[in-house]
């Protein structure tokens, strides 16, 4: 093999989070000094091409070899190492496999990314080059390649280990990615897709983080530090009303839930303002912030309860998509309120049969105090509609119903605007974050009629999911809004692809790309590209 001259190297660290650094270099394959050097390959590709064709040829045409034996079948994720024996100076070849070339996509990449980190570190291997997946022969957009692997790179590694007094692995963290690039111009759009990758996959860990900590530690007060800490980095506007505050301004349902606990209820409120002079260029992102769900005086039966210290992941998935909004700066307002509280079967805890009442001034008959979710939310969209926004999307747990209906695979979505549950549905499909929308007929508001008040908070066995929409539909007062059950989704039993057991960090990434994707739309409306 003639030996090409290396080229500049770039040598530009463009990311790093916990151990992981990610950079991108402009040097020749077979040139570059690394443990391992990963190539791919499409499923049932019998003769490779591209750069994976130029490491076989330098390496007399073992990988065609190992094609040939079917032991390299190129299904999604395989991973099969080869050492090069001092022929090239990468000390060993992967060749990664991307599974059927039409069902390529940058989820494919997110999730090989991951796959092959962890095998590496599996096998003791804390660095290794890469090629940008796609971006060759595959066409794709190399910032969008960069992106990809990193968010999968950095969300596959991620471990949630705060509480390990002896941490085994440590000494065998996976380190540093390499992606090789020898085209300049590409190599410069892969580093702007890294970064923008890296901050995408800080913002889902800091969800991640948020939900798998215990309640103890995430109490409503330190939802509100977190939530803190993102807005002193983002600079976004930040405001916390405390107990007395919300009773006054006639949270009642909130306030009801509340009563059970001697934990401060927080309501916190984040502000990016990315539109000052067109208020009307809004979106309100609504979470359920349950730090932890007894179910009330409606107690939970023992088993699986220690789950419910993720009853806030719809609170922890706002507050880190406006982490990402505020780096990426779409020319949107986005108002985040988040209803923290825990619900807690205290002494002065509400009672089924209590009516209370919402900022609305709706009244809503407490038949169930486990169904605490949509109390608390009541009174958070009522808060970001009197705030004057017309564009809501509430993100919560909130019926165990959704598993029994979608499994984990799916979010459920709900809505009263087709446009914008459609948006959000388009977004997850950028993000690889999956939706499924169940309907919003008429005839299911039978189910919350109560005797006693305006609605009552449970609508019984039939369709759990949809009747509890049916009542947060109540308080949208005429806004456009969508509603994200994510009980299933917002945490995961095995580990697969980018997802690792505990949180997920869904649909942090969907909610800010759904920001991005109005803003642009918005922009497209005003310069007359397309109609309103
Ligand atoms: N936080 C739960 C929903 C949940 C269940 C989230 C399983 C994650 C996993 C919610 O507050 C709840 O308890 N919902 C009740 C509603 C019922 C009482 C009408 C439910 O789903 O059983
Ligand atoms: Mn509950
Ligand atoms: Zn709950």
């Amino acid at each position: 093999m003639k030996a090409t001259k290396p080229k500049v190297a770039q040598t530009k660290n463009t990311a790093k989070i916990n151990a992981l650094a990610i950079d991108v270099r402009s040097v020749d394959l077979t040139e570059i000094n690394t443990p391992a050097l990963v190539v791919n390959l499409f499923r049932g590709v019998k003769k490779p091409g591209g750069a994976t064709a130029a490491v076989d040829k330098a390496l007399d045409g073992a990988i065609t070899r190992l094609i040939e034996d079917g032991e390299i079948k190129g299904s999604t994720g395989e991973s099969t190492l080869i050492h090069t024996f001092g022929k090239i100076k990468p000390e060993r070849v992967l060749v990664l496999g991307l599974g059927p070339q039409d069902k390529f996509d940058v989820q494919v990449i997110r999730r090989v990314s991951a796959e092959v980190v962890r095998f590496l570190r599996r096998k003791g291997i804390s660095s290794a080059a890469t090629i940008a997946h796609g971006a060759g022969i595959g066409g794709l957009d190399p910032a969008l390649s960069g992106q990809a692997i990193a968010e999968g790179a950095y969300l596959g590694l991620y471990k949630f280990s705060t509480y390990l007094t002896k941490n085994e692995d440590s000494a065998n963290e996976f380190q540093s990615l390499t992606v090789v690039e020898s085209n300049p111009a590409k190599a410069k759009s892969i580093v702007s897709g890294i970064d923008l990758g890296s901050a995408v996959a800080r913002a889902a860990i800091t969800a991640r983080n948020m939900v798998n900590e215990p309640a103890n530690q995430m109490t409503p007060s330190n939802m509100a530090l977190a939530a803190q800490k993102v807005a002193a980095e983002q600079k976004l506007g930040i405001e916390i009303l405390d107990n007395a505050q919300m009773k006054k301004m006639g949270m009642g349902a909130f306030m009801g839930v509340a009563q059970g606990t001697d934990e401060p209820a927080k309501l916190i409120i984040l502000r990016y303002d990315g539109d000052p002079s067109n208020p009307e260029n809004n979106l309100g992102l609504i979470g359920k912030g349950i730090t932890f769900d007894t179910g009330g005086i409606s107690l939970k039966p023992p088993g699986g309860m220690e789950a419910m210290k993720g009853d806030m992941a719809g609170g922890a998935s706002v507050i880190a998509a406006m982490e990402i909004i505020g780096h990426t700066k779409p020319k949107i307002n986005v108002l985040g309120v988040i209803a923290a509280t825990e619900n807690m079967p205290g002494a002065s805890a509400q009672r089924p049969g209590d009516v209370v009442r919402a900022m609305n001034g709706k009244t809503i008959e407490v038949i169930n105090t486990d169904a605490e979710g949509r109390l608390v939310l009541a009174d958070a969209l009522c808060y970001a509609r009197d705030q004057g926004i017309t564009k809501l999307v509430d993100v919560a747990t909130l019926t165990g119903a959704i598993v029994t209906t979608l499994g984990k695979a799916c979010t459920g979505i709900m809505g009263n605007d087709d446009a914008l549950v459609q948006q959000t549905i388009d977004a997850g499909k950028k993000t690889g974050e999956k939706f499924w929308e169940l309907p919003m007929f008429d005839e299911y508001k039978d189910l919350i009629k109560s005797d006693v008040a305006d609605m009552k908070n449970s609508g019984g066995r039939q369709a759990g999911s949809i009747s509890a929409a049916m009542l947060l539909a109540e308080f949208v007062d005429g806004a456009s809004w969508v509603h994200l059950d994510i009980a299933g989704t917002s945490t995961s039993e095995k580990v697969t692809g980018y997802l690792v057991k505990g949180a997920t960090g869904v649909p942090v990434r969907t909610l800010a790309q759904l920001a991005e994707d109005l803003a642009a739309i918005t922009e497209a409306q005003k310069s007359g590209i397309i109609g309103k």
